[in-house]
């Protein structure tokens, strides 16, 4: 999968994928991240790429000319399947919204900074709008990289244990059980003794149990109509 963002600060995004998971999956070749300066397609030689916003008010606004030729510029040697731009009043994302995410091939992000971007780009460019949460970050990058790591490490082969995306909290609209490794007794504190027991139908019985009592109390509204 190959994921492009366009950004005015693409350093924000070299951590976050340089290490574990996301460093391995592009190790494999299973993702392709491609970082882009906005300000290499600035209009003067100063490196404009905002400006003051019509009406009045503070806050400066990504202008549509630097960006639309950005985009322009990549789309002439890739077709994108969603053009995305990481805002606060975008749709939240999810865990369905990564799982659908992953299976596109080829993904632009555009991460706003500032008061966000012309409003005109959104309406003839941006095919999806996504939050990550409803608090305001000072720029999209590290929204972006939260929507792709979620989405990285849900590509076929990133993870060594293939099932182990599948239990994740959200998968199936139940949080995690709890989890416990060695020793057994840590302080006088008990590992579940049906952990230790061998048995895999009761493990996965007492697995779903908690899950569905975990997401009961902290989160009903997963729940539904059950
Ligand atoms: N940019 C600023 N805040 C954001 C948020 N909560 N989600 C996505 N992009 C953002």
């Amino acid at each position: 999968m190959h994921i492009h963002i366009i950004s005015v600060a693409p350093e924000l995004l070299d951590s976050p994928f340089a290490h574990s998971i996301m460093k391995r999956a592009k190790e494999k070749g299973l993702l392709h991240i491609h970082t882009h300066n906005l300000r290499d397609w600035a209009i003067n030689k100063h490196g404009q790429i905002d400006d003051y916003q019509y009406g009045g008010g503070a806050g400066m606004v990504i202008m549509c000319e630097p960006l639309v030729n950005a985009i322009e510029a990549l789309q002439k040697d890739h077709q994108f399947d969603e053009i995305i731009y990481m805002t606060p009043d975008g749709d939240t994302f999810n865990q369905q919204a990564a799982n659908q995410l992953s299976l596109k091939g080829n993904i632009l992000i555009i991460c706003g900074h500032y008061k966000g971007i012309d409003q005109r780009i959104r309406d003839h460019y941006i095919t999806k709008e996504i939050s990550i949460g409803d608090y305001v970050l000072s720029g999209g990058e590290l929204a972006a990289a939260v929507v792709v790591d979620a989405i990285g490490r849900l590509l076929p082969g990133v993870l060594n244990d293939e099932t182990s995306a599948l239990t994740d909290s959200f998968q199936d609209n139940l949080l995690a059980p709890p989890v416990y490794t060695r020793p057994a007794d840590f302080k006088g504190w008990q590992v579940p003794e049906i952990l230790l027991q061998g048995d895999p139908k009761k493990v996965a019985d007492w697995r779903f149990e908690q899950s569905f009592e975990r997401t009961k109390t902290r989160r009903p509204d997963l729940l539904g109509d059950i």
